[in-house]
């Protein structure tokens, strides 16, 4: 079992091991006490796995309810998030008492925006249950839901207790899933990381539990020096800003992931293209991806995804800060002029 402890503006455990949902009623009591407590889960989820946390839940000793509610982005929204609101309420949920997010990165946003907002706070335990969800939305306090404008427009920073990551929960999920989330996971080793880049150049899969717990780290440090996301934070935004403008100019036919890996290999081969990067890291990056079921190209033009890139809500002013790769486990954070971007994205599609 690795243990990892985030020192953010509050202290918290993220453990890592498989076969641990049918300790998470032990572990939980360790960090939050014997309380009543709200399970937070989607359909699929559910199906898989809710029994095996409520019996073990229930053996500890905490009053347990349940809401499930449809699986899929489309359910992150504030019809779901007032209905759980309600929920809480109509269980009867205390101050002092908690909520679990078991499940995906969809709910863990949706639970943890609800738990940072009843009764203007309660506590809540994430046990995530995708490699996305593991390695990057479970950790950082970031919570929230999408509005129709836009995903993810209004949330709140708001830490959990406690992160239970049972690696074997992985072993259920569509091979698409897991390359997704190993979008993100190569992502942290091209940033700061060149060890984790070598250990996941044999196999991911193989080395999950310490792939997990190095991603952990890897975000948690960020998180203690950045929590609120002003400065090196934004380094996690690797292939996430080309990124996002594929999955919207795709009209999110294509999957975060893989709009994570393209972006990834367009900022690259810019930075490759004016002379800052060797081809080397490039081709090792693409490699990589490529092993892992991830594309590393799409067809929209300079033009079509600065344009997506540059509506984007939550830019400021007339910068954009770019994350790229000087080398692998050497990214650095850029400021670029927006008038700049599409001639950047030119020379990141110019091969
Ligand atoms: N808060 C953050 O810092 C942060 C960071 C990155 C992404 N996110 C958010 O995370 C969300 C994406 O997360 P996701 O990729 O986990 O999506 P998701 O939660 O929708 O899960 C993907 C699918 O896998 C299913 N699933 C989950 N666990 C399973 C398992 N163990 N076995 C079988 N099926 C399983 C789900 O039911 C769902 O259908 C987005 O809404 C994104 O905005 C948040
Ligand atoms: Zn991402």
């Amino acid at each position: 079992m690795k243990t990892i402890t985030v020192n953010a503006s509050k202290q918290y455990n993220i453990i890592i091991d498989s076969d641990i949902l049918s300790k998470s009623g032990e572990l939980a009591a360790k960090a939050v006490g014997v309380c009543n407590c709200a399970v937070i889960t989607d359909s699929n989820v559910d199906k898989l796995y809710s029994k095996t946390l409520i019996e073990s839940l229930e053996g500890a000793g905490y009053n347990v309810s349940k809401f499930v509610f449809e699986a899929g982005e489309e359910s992150k929204n504030a019809n779901t998030f007032v209905d759980i609101l309600e929920f809480l309420a109509t269980s009867g949920l205390t101050r002092s008492d908690c909520i679990f997010a078991l499940g995906g990165g969809v709910v863990g946003d949706i639970a943890g925006f609800a738990a940072s907002v009843y009764l203007r706070g309660i506590r809540f335990v994430q046990i995530p249950t995708t490699l996305l969800a593991m390695v990057d939305s479970s950790v950082g306090g970031k919570t929230g839901i999408d509005l129709r404008t836009g995903k993810n427009l209004a949330g709140a920073f708001h830490q959990p207790s406690l992160v239970i990551c049972d690696t074997s929960l992985l072993n259920t999920l569509t091979p698409e899933i897991f390359a997704d989330g190993c979008a993100e996971v190569i992502k942290y080793g091209v940033i700061n990381d060149i060890e984790l880049f070598s250990l996941i150049s044999s196999s991911i899969r193989e080395n999950i539990d310490e792939v997990v717990a190095s991603c952990v780290k890897n975000k948690s440090l960020i998180v203690e020096k950045d929590e609120f996301d002003n400065g090196c934070r934004q380094l996690l935004n690797l292939g996430h800003t080309i990124g996002h403008a594929v999955e919207k100019c795709s009209n999110f036919k294509i999957s975060h992931g893989s709009a994570v890996a393209i972006g990834m290999v367009i900022v690259t081969r810019s930075a490759v293209n004016v002379g800052i990067c060797e081809v080397s890291t490039l081709e090792n990056i693409i490699k990589i991806l490529k092993e892992n079921s991830l594309p590393t190209e799409c067809d929209f033009t300079a033009k079509e995804l600065a344009e997506v890139a540059l509506s984007d809500k939550k830019r400021k002013g007339n910068t954009i800060t770019l994350a790229i790769p000087y080398n692998i486990g050497d990214t650095r954070l850029v400021k670029t002029h927006i008038g700049e971007l599409e001639s950047f994205i030119e020379r990141g599609l110019d091969k």
